[in-house]
């Protein structure tokens, strides 16, 4: 088997840093390093062709797409994916004043999601529901992606969530910080903040254009409740169907023990307008959570690494195991028949207890099964992203192993 070290930053020479033009605008967990997305670009890839990310997250394979001349489709469950894509790849001149929002705007917008209180103490939601209403009911279509990043970022900072984590989380840290500010000018730093983040906003969209993207074509599909757009749609990739052939499949797929993604947005979302109830269905989609049973993978290394896990006797983690790599396999069962040419999946192996999951591993295999030929696997031994930052993933209330090595795992289609 073709296993190569290398280092991912240093995969492509022409990639200033991981956060250079748009890829930096808002957090995102375990986002791509756009180095990875371009290396595949680069290598198996001409202008023109279309790239394929069933998980697309912030939408990192939309920025490098464009830059590179390349059409994409991009799927994702977190409805977020639509405002993150819109915002990186923005193509019109862009000033400050067009992200003006008014804080004192008369008409109030309140998220309709009930546990909203829990999240800011009273002082600052008044004012911030008179800047969300001000974005809900002012802002055009066009400048609504735009003019959010700033406002979610402020959002999130007047608010008891620690704003330093992804995940959504009420911390000693932020209830001193509300504290703190409370006693302060703080209304006049809210809007200060605003317009330091919108004019980071303005130079980063400067920069993305000055890489000189190209027209291409970017299809998103994420699920919505009629906030982006017209439809009212649950997009879960294990059950969606390509209506198009690609040429590459380039996807970051969750971890196994993965952060629990529309949870940590959740935030976000009931401000963009998401109703609770709506998004605490979508996280039932969640992968590895969403409890998908077995027979749809075809791997020797997940049966003898399945009875592994079996031994410690602890249903939760059997389930998750499960779930896990029965809904990889059944979305690339669906949908590998539409790709062209390539499947690179970019997975870091993680631990259960004591047994060491190589994902990438049993991808491989069942990849074969269906017919691919393994090229190669590029192995970075430096560990540089940060799936937590606590010990414990708190939904699995487990133990956190580090990702100690991430995998770039190559497969071409045999013709
Ligand atoms: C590792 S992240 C992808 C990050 C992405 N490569 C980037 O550069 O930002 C995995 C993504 O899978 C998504 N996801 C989890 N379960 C899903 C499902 N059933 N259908 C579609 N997307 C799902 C999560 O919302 C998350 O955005």
């Amino acid at each position: 088997m073709s296993v190569q070290s290398i280092l991912f930053r240093r995969l492509v020479n022409d990639i200033p840093s991981t956060t250079y033009a748009t890829h930096g605008l808002y957090m995102y967990p375990a986002k791509f390093i756009p180095q990875v997305v371009r290396y595949v670009i680069n290598k198996y890839t001409l202008p023109g062709d279309w790239l394929f990310d069933p998980f697309a997250g912030y939408g990192t394979v939309a920025i490098e797409s464009t830059i590179t001349g390349r059409n994409c489709v991009l799927w994702d469950l977190n409805p977020i994916l639509y405002l993150l894509v819109h915002a990186s790849t923005h193509n019109e001149t862009l000033t400050l004043r067009d992200l003006y929002i008014d804080f004192e705007y008369k008409d109030a917008f309140h998220p309709r999601w009930n546990n909203i209180s829990y999240w800011h103490p009273r002082e600052f939601y008044d004012v911030l529901s008179r800047a969300w209403g001000y974005w809900h009911r002012e802002v055009s279509r066009k400048l609504k992606p735009l003019a959010a990043i700033p406002l979610l970022k402020v959002t999130r900072y007047f608010s008891y969530s620690d704003e330093k984590i992804a995940k959504l989380y009420k911390s000693k840290y932020a209830e001193e910080k509300v504290k703190k500010l409370l006693s302060t000018d703080w209304r006049r730093k809210m809007e200060k903040m605003y317009w330091d983040y919108a004019r980071e906003v303005v130079e980063k969209v400067k920069e993305y254009q000055g890489y000189n993207p190209k027209p291409v074509e970017v299809v998103v599909k994420a699920s919505d409740e009629k906030v982006f757009t017209s439809k009212y749609v649950v997009v879960d990739s294990i059950k969606e169907k390509l209506d198009r052939e690609v040429d590459v499949l380039v996807t970051s797929p969750p971890y196994l023990q993965a952060q629990e993604y529309v949870r940590s947005f959740k935030l976000e979302l009931a401000w963009l307008g998401f109703s609770g109830n709506f998004i605490s269905n979508l996280s039932k989609h969640e992968i590895p959570y969403n409890e998908v049973r077995e027979g749809y993978i075809s791997s020797k290394t997940y049966e003898v690494l399945k009875k592994e896990v079996e031994k410690l006797n602890h249903e939760k983690l059997l389930k998750l195991y499960i779930s896990y790599f029965n809904s990889l396999a059944l979305f690339l069962n669906n949908n590998h028949d539409n790709v062209k040419n390539v499947i690179a999946f970019f997975v870091g192996p993680v631990k259960i207890r004591t047994s060491r999951i190589p994902i990438d591993t049993i991808i491989k295999e069942h990849l074969e099964y269906l017919g691919w030929k393994h090229e190669v696997t590029l192995v970075d031994t430096i560990v540089s992203r940060r799936l937590f930052k606590s010990e414990t993933n708190p939904a699995t209330g487990l133990e956190d192993e580090r990702t100690p090595t991430e995998h770039l795992l190559i497969m071409r289609r045999v013709v």
